[in-house]
């Protein structure tokens, strides 16, 4: 255990998933597109690793997903229209979306052969350092809701920081829906902290070590890409991560950080719904007429 250890500087955003559960939607939009009150998916997540002190975010892309890097890029055409229209709160509302101090770099996984291989393709661009992992179709608020206070990423790039260690952000899941995750048990190693012994993608319930699944948040070390170049294809013939983080915990010590705040998997309609009401109820324009709206349905 090494005692401070550098900031975490580099994140990576698998997007090349194909977004089957979304369907049709996804069909030919990415699903880290869709739109929770008015921000696309992606920029969440963006906007959370940048929070944690990330200013180099690397997309894996694939087959359709060009609108993400138009995203991050400079739109010249609606700048200058707003620019000349004095619509200055649309403009900083644009251009905040890529502050000048963020790089974005953008790499193909040329098919989807799973999470791990995504993450793996990543691996010229992140070189010799530790990074984050961030799946934004997992939208994540911190312990007092969007947009404020430590976000989950920050409070794992803190433990890390004191660690050195590969982190997975964890949140504990009803007994029925373990097979939802990949699932972590070891001895408690502190506040919020558990040092991997066992994981398990995707238990039956009867032979979950634990109810603690694996959330979309992860911070590892570069031993990570030996293991993946290793790793033969696992469940659905797909190069998983939680193999290759199995292996990598059998030669350096793997932590499980129960995080503070709330998880909702907007990769399925209903975490998305569920996203957008309660969203909404916290934005700060928008809160008080929708709970106003919500309030008067016949429910
Ligand atoms: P999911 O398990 O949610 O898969 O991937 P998916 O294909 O995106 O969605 P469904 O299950 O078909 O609806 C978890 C994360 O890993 C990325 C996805 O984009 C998502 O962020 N991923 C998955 C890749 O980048 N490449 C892959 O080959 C698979």
């Amino acid at each position: 255990m090494s005692s401070i250890s550098h900031p975490i500087r580099i994140a990576v955003f698998p997007v090349a998933g194909l977004g089957t559960r979304f369907l049709p939607a996804t069909k030919a939009s990415p699903k880290e597109m869709l739109t929770i009150v008015d921000k696309p998916l992606i920029q969440y997540a963006v906007e959370e690793a940048y929070a944690a002190g990330v200013r180099h975010m690397v997309f894996v892309t694939g087959r359709s997903k060009r609108a993400i890097e138009d995203h991050f890029d400079t739109a010249y055409e609606l700048e200058s229209e707003l620019e000349a229209a004095d619509k200055s709160e649309m403009l900083a509302t644009v251009r905040a979306v890529q502050p000048a101090d963020m790089d974005c770099s953008y790499v193909r996984q040329p098919r989807s052969l799973g999470l791990g291989h995504a993450v793996l393709c990543a691996a010229p661009i992140v070189g010799e350092q530790p990074f984050a992992v961030l799946l934004a179709d997992d939208l994540m608020t911190g312990p007092q809701g969007a947009g404020n206070g430590q976000g989950v990423l920050q409070q794992m790039a803190g433990a890390y920081q004191e660690l050195g260690c590969s982190l997975l952000a964890v949140q504990e899941v009803p007994p029925d829906q373990v097979q939802r995750y990949g699932i972590v048990a070891g001895p408690g190693a502190g506040q919020r902290l558990m040092r991997v012994e066992r994981i398990v993608e995707k238990p039956a319930p009867q032979d979950a070590p634990s109810h603690m699944g694996v959330a979309g948040r992860y911070v590892l070390t570069p031993r990570i890409f030996g293991e993946l170049r290793q790793q033969p294809p696992g469940a659905g013939g797909e190069i998983q991560l939680t193999d290759a983080i199995a292996r990598l915990m059998t030669k350096e010590a793997v932590y499980a950080y129960q995080y503070e705040g709330k998880r909702y998997d907007c990769g399925s309609k209903e975490g998305f719904l569920q996203a957008t009401v309660e969203l909404a109820l916290q934005h700060p324009k928008l809160g008080a007429g929708f709970r106003a709206y919500l309030r008067q349905l016949e429910l």
